[in-house]
């Protein structure tokens, strides 16, 4: 698909694709304004490489006075299975680090690995986020396998907040972290509660994802690719770099362009 960056597809979904160099300030600014109708909006956060620009950008314009993250209420949207949930490598970490580190933010809602009943942990996570009211906004990235936090290939959009086993590629990537103590389960919220979000955020950047990205956007929906199952979400925002994007044929969704 070759047009000018950045451009825009509004249609069943907003696509935006971008050069990597603004990606940041590009998810910041629709993550905001997915979060504005909301008056505490309730958000589903995800850690990995691809929202580190995100979670900058916002820390950036709430140090400069531009926004607050007061009224936020957020959720992580899954946790590796860890003994020590203080594990540099877990994600209760990199919330520390990228979100509660932000003047003015509550801590995360995190999973709790080592609470010895895995289902019974995932239940009350399930039962926490229900309690405010569900998530108004999700923020997911996607795996190169095309989970959507941990539901790995053959979830489906019925499942709920759970303990799963990790998949080899999920695990490939954690293991960059974790090296020999590379978890292999994880605590997650399920499609359901992703896919029930008020509105989603799907944030892709680099080469690595354009295939399972052409993937989620273009090809079937079903269990094999759960990023799949996005497509069928009434009010999904996709923020791509041109390197993500760069498998795309345009064929699926049909949109039509519009400013960005
Ligand atoms: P990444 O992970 O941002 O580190 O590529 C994304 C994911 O696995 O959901």
């Amino acid at each position: 698909m070759l047009l000018d960056l950045p451009f825009c597809i509004v249609g069943p979904m907003v696509l935006v694709v971008v050069p990597p160099e603004t990606f940041g300030t590009e998810c910041c600014a629709r993550f905001l304004a997915l979060a504005a109708p909301f008056a505490s909006p309730v958000v589903g956060l995800p850690t990995g490489r691809t929202p580190v620009p995100l979670f900058q950008t916002l820390s950036d314009r709430v140090q400069s006075g531009a926004t607050s993250l007061a009224r936020y209420d957020a959720f992580a949207i899954d946790e590796y299975g860890v003994d020590n949930p203080l594990h540099p490598c877990a994600n209760r970490a990199f919330f520390a680090r990228y979100w509660d580190a932000i003047t003015g933010t509550k801590p995360v809602h995190q999973f709790d690995p080592a609470t010895p009943d895995r289902a019974a942990e995932a239940q009350r996570f399930a039962a926490e986020l229900a309690a405010a009211g569900g998530l108004d906004v999700a923020v997911v990235g996607i795996g190169t396998n095309g989970h959507l936090a941990f539901n790995e290939p053959g979830s489906r959009p019925k499942d709920r907040a759970r303990a799963v086993d990790l998949a080899p590629e999920s695990r490939a990537a954690a293991s960059t972290c974790f090296g020999d103590a590379t978890p292999t389960w994880g605590l997650t919220l399920g499609l359901a509660e992703l896919l029930a979000a008020r509105r989603v955020l799907l944030l892709a950047n680099g080469r690595a994802k354009a295939d399972i990205v052409r993937r989620a956007l273009e090809g079937p929906i079903g269990p094999e690719c759960p990023a799949s199952f996005l497509q069928r979400h009434p009010q999904l925002t996709v923020v791509l770099d041109s390197d993500a994007a760069s498998a795309l044929t345009g064929q699926r969704p049909p949109g039509r362009l519009a400013p960005c």
